[in-house]
C-alpha cells in the first residue's frame, strides 16, 4: 500500500480532496493520511463539507487558523514538518492554490518526499493574486502535475517542465459535483428559500481585490441592488467579506432590500442546488466558474482575468469588469434566455481522481524518478 498524505486546508480544497480521498481508498492501492491544516475552521467553512462529501474524519488537525500570508504559510510549514517526519508518507498530494497548498509543497520538497500537485498549470498571469504566486511556486517544485484543462499543460510546458511530469486527467472538483449532484437536487434548497427555477441570481465574492477595497465592494453591492430590481438575489457571504460589507453604508441597504437574501456560507449540497436552479451566477470564485460550466449554467466572473480559460472558451462563463451597468445587463440577458449554451470540457466526466489514482500508483511503483 502507498501511504499518501492528502492535504486539505480551505473550502475549495475539501471538495477536491474528497474526490481524491474516495478514489484512492476505492483503488485499494493507497493508505490515506488525511491532514486538515485548519486554514478554514468555522463549521460552515469546514465541518459541513467533510460530512456532506462523505469524507472520513481527518487523521490530523494542524490548528493553523487565520493570519497574514507570512504567518499562515509559516504556521502550516512548522506544523506539518514534524508530521511528515513522524509519518513518513510515500507521497504528498496537494490541490489548488491556497496558502496551505504552497506551504505543504515547500515542506515536502525539502524533506525529499515525492510531491504531487492536482490542478496544476492554471495561470491568470496576474501576480497581484496571492493564488497565482502559490500556483507558480507549487508547480515549480512538484514531481508530478495533474492538469484539469488543456491550458494547464500548455503553461507547464512553456515553463520548461518535462512532458513526462504533466498528465491531463480532468477536473476533480467536477468529480465531486457529479457524485453528489442528485443529493444536491434533493435538498430543494431554492424551493425552501422561496426561489423559482431560473428566476434568481446567486452571488459570491471573496477575492481581496474585490472585497478588501471599499470602493470596489461598493460598486459590486450597487450592482446587486440593481439586479434585485429584476429578480431575487441570494448572496451567501464568505467570512472575509462579511466584516467588510458590515462596515459600509451600502451593506445596510443590501440587508434592508426585500429582494436580497443575505446569509452566511452555506453547505456544499445546498449551494450546488442553488447553482443548478439559478438564472445567473455572479462570482469572483475559481471553483464556481468550473461548476457553473459543468452545470451549463450562466455565470459572470467579475474579474479582469481567469486562470480557467476553458470555462470562457467552451463553457458558460463570461469575464466582466467591475462595472455595475455591465453586470445588470448580464442579468437581463440571462433571464431572457439569451446566454451562450456552452459545453462540458473534455475529461470533466467525474472520473479525474480515478485516473490520478491509477497513474500515480503506476508511477510510484517501483519508485518515482523524482529529482
Ligand atoms: C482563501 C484562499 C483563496 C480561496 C478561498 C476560498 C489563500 C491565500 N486564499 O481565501 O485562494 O479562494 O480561501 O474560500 O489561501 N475566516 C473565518 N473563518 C474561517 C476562515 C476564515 O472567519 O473558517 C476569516 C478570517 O477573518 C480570515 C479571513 O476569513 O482572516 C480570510 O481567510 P483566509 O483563509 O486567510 O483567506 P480567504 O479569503 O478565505
Ligand atoms: N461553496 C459552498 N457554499 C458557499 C459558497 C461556495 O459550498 O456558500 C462551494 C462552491 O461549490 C465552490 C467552493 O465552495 O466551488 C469553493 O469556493 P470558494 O469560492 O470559496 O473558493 P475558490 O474556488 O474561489 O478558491
Amino acid at each position: 500500500m502507498i501511504k499518501a498524505a492528502l492535504i486539505a486546508g480551505a473550502r475549495p480544497n475539501f471538495i477536491k480532496i474528497a474526490a481524491i480521498e474516495h478514489a484512492f481508498r476505492s483503488s485499494g492501492k493507497f493508505k490515506n493520511l488525511l491532514i486538515h491544516t485548519e486554514q478554514h475552521y468555522d463549521a460552515r467553512m469546514s465541518d459541513i463539507f467533510f460530512r456532506q462529501l462523505g469524507m472520513p474524519e481527518p487523521d490530523l488537525y494542524l490548528g493553523v487558523g487565520s493570519g497574514s500570508h507570512a504567518e499562515q504559510t509559516a504556521r502550516v510549514m512548522t506544523e506539518i514538518e514534524p508530521v511528515f517526519i513522524d509519518h513518513k508518507p510515500d507521497v504528498v498530494v496537494v490541490v489548488g492554490d491556497v496558502n496551505s497548498t504552497v506551504a505543504t509543497a515547500l515542506t515536502a520538497r525539502k524533506l525529499h518526499i515525492p510531491l504531487v500537485h492536482v490542478e496544476a498549470g492554471l495561470r491568470s498571469f496576474d501576480r497581484t493574486m496571492p493564488e497565482e504566486v502559490n500556483r507558480i511556486v507549487t508547480d515549480s517544485i512538484s514531481d508530478m502535475m495533474y492538469v484539469s484543462e488543456p491550458s494547464g499543460r500548455t503553461h507547464l510546458l512553456a515553463e520548461g517542465h518535462p512532458e513526462e511530469r504533466i498528465v491531463f486527467t480532468g477536473n476533480v472538483m467536477i468529480d465531486s459535483l457529479r457524485r453528489f449532484q442528485s443529493k444536491a437536487a434533493a435538498t430543494a434548497e431554492h424551493t425552501k428559500r422561496g426561489l423559482n427555477e431560473n428566476e434568481y441570481f446567486l452571488i459570491t465574492a471573496h477575492r481581496p481585490a474585490m472585497v478588501d477595497v471599499p470602493e470596489n465592494l461598493t460598486i459590486f453591492a450597487t450592482a446587486l441592488l440593481r439586479l434585485a430590481d429584476q429578480a431575487p438575489v441570494i448572496f451567501p457571504i464568505h467570512p472575509r467579506t462579511a466584516s467588510k460589507l458590515a462596515s459600509l453604508d451600502i451593506g445596510k441597504r443590501l440587508e434592508n432590500h426585500a429582494n436580497v437574501h443575505l446569509t452566511g456560507p452555506i453547505g456544499y449540497l445546498e449551494f450546488m442546488c442553488l447553482m443548478m436552479h439559478s438564472g445567473l451566477i455572479v462570482t469572483d470564485s475559481g471553483g464556481i466558474q468550473e461548476e457553473s460550466t459543468a452545470l451549463l449554467k450562466p455565470c459572470v466572473t467579475v474579474r479582469p482575468n481567469t486562470e480557467r480559460p476553458v470555462t470562457v472558451k467552451e463553457g458558460t462563463n463570461e469575464l466582466m469588469d467591475l462595472d455595475a451597468a455591465a453586470i445588470i445587463d448580464a442579468g437581463r440577458r440571462a433571464l431572457s434566455g439569451g446566454w451562450k449554451k456552452g459545453r462540458v470540457p473534455e475529461l470533466w466526466d467525474g472520473k479525474a481522481a480515478e485516473r490520478i489514482a491509477t497513474h500515480l500508483a503506476d508511477w510510484l511503483s517501483p519508485g518515482p524518478a523524482n529529482s
